[in-house]
């Protein structure tokens, strides 16, 4: 008994002196880790006769618990010591005058943030994803079959097989995000999903870097309606005036059926007005989630339906803002940054105006 006693002390002895989480964590592991001296005591408990069982057993549990607490309670003060730390050295000063002119918020990032404060009002949340993503996500569980060839279609950078023969690929749309939400979450789901995505194409209206904008709807009885309502909504909304739209019949491999949706416009010299005019511009890809997605993330298509649709946030930020290359949007000019950026201190809303 007196060597429990002892071990208790002169641990308790270390811990109080433990000056940083490391030094806490390396007596942890001395005492209670695997090969630690008092689970190497517990471990002798096998050899004993069931009396000296009967005492040992319950003290050394009891020595096992205390050494634990006096670490947590040690833990504690010490993470409240490096919070204090950080807090009295990470000051700013919040009188410096803010110089809007050195810094804008990028177009698409204002879009995708107005776009966001378009969805979250009719109920969507914002998920996201890795940008290199593996074969299933990308491609297999949106019902893209091995050897497909809308694979082909889709421009795709190969990352370098790994130790396992694994190929990655850096994600050529954000449908994937599509997969790991429905895998990860329990329908009813309301989301979208903005992000990078990559294709190797390079010219006038296509960069090898672009960003999407998925949605994802899926509930009991979702119907076709319930998708034409939402983007007829969007774009009205988006576009900050009444917008004409029509849905074309379309192919994606994950959705059945599948659409295009235009939006009238019209040019006006180099302008281009959008909701007037007689031409037609197609701006996203939508469609009713297909049976085989549903099931490859584990949703039982004849309980729950849902759509789906993709658009080009970087197209979308040009007709809206009236930029007309696309390649200038990734090319970090200052003046051009200077041109066309936000304001970083007004928040696109419904309230007062996304922009
Ligand atoms: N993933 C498609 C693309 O990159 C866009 C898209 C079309 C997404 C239809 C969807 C959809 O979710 O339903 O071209």
């Amino acid at each position: 008994m007196t060597d429990i006693a002892s071990v208790k002390d002169k641990y308790s002895e270390q811990i109080t002196g433990a000056a940083d989480l490391k030094m806490l964590d390396d007596i942890r592991v001395a005492a209670l880790g695997k090969k630690g001296e008092v689970s190497m005591m517990m471990r002798g408990l096998g050899q004993m006769s069931p009396d000296e069982k009967k005492v040992m057993g319950p003290a050394l549990n009891g020595l096992k618990n205390e050494i634990a607490a006096l670490i947590e309670t040690r833990k504690s003060a010490l993470e409240l010591d490096a919070m204090n730390a950080a807090l009295a050295s990470e000051t700013m000063d919040m009188s410096l005058p803010v110089n809007i002119s050195t810094g804008t918020l990028h177009p698409v990032q204002q879009v995708m943030e107005e776009m966001a404060v378009i969805f979250s009002d009719m109920g969507f949340t914002v998920a996201e994803g890795p940008d290199i993503e593996d074969d299933f996500h990308n491609f297999a569980a949106l019902n893209f079959p091995p050897g497909h060839p809308a694979r082909d279609m889709h421009d795709t950078f190969f990352m370098t097989p790994d130790a396992d023969g694994e190929q990655k690929v850096l994600r050529t749309h954000t449908s994937p995000v599509q997969i790991r939400t429905m895998i990860n979450q329990k329908p009813p789901i309301r989301i979208i999903a903005p992000g990078r995505t990559y294709r190797c194409d390079s010219d006038q209206t296509h960069t090898p870097m672009f960003h999407q904008v998925e949605g994802l709807v899926i509930e009991e009885g979702t119907h076709m309606g319930h998708l034409k309502g939402v983007l007829m909504d969007f774009v009205s909304a988006f576009f900050e005036t009444d917008v004409d739209v029509q849905f074309r019949p379309h192919h994606f491999p994950f959705t059945e059926p599948s659409a295009e949706m235009d939006v009238r416009y019209e040019r006006d010299g180099a302008a281009i007005k959008i909701g007037q005019g007689d031409k037609w511009m197609e701006i996203l890809g939508c469609g009713m989630v297909h049976p085989n997605v549903l099931r490859a993330c584990g949703i039982d298509p004849d309980i729950y339906q849902g759509f789906a649709f993709g658009m080009g946030v970087d197209r979308l930020a040009m007709l809206k803002y009236g930029m007309p290359d696309l390649r200038d949007m990734f090319a970090g000019d200052t003046r051009w940054l200077g041109h066309y950026g936000f304001s970083p201190l007004l928040q696109a809303n419904l309230a007062t105006g996304l922009s």
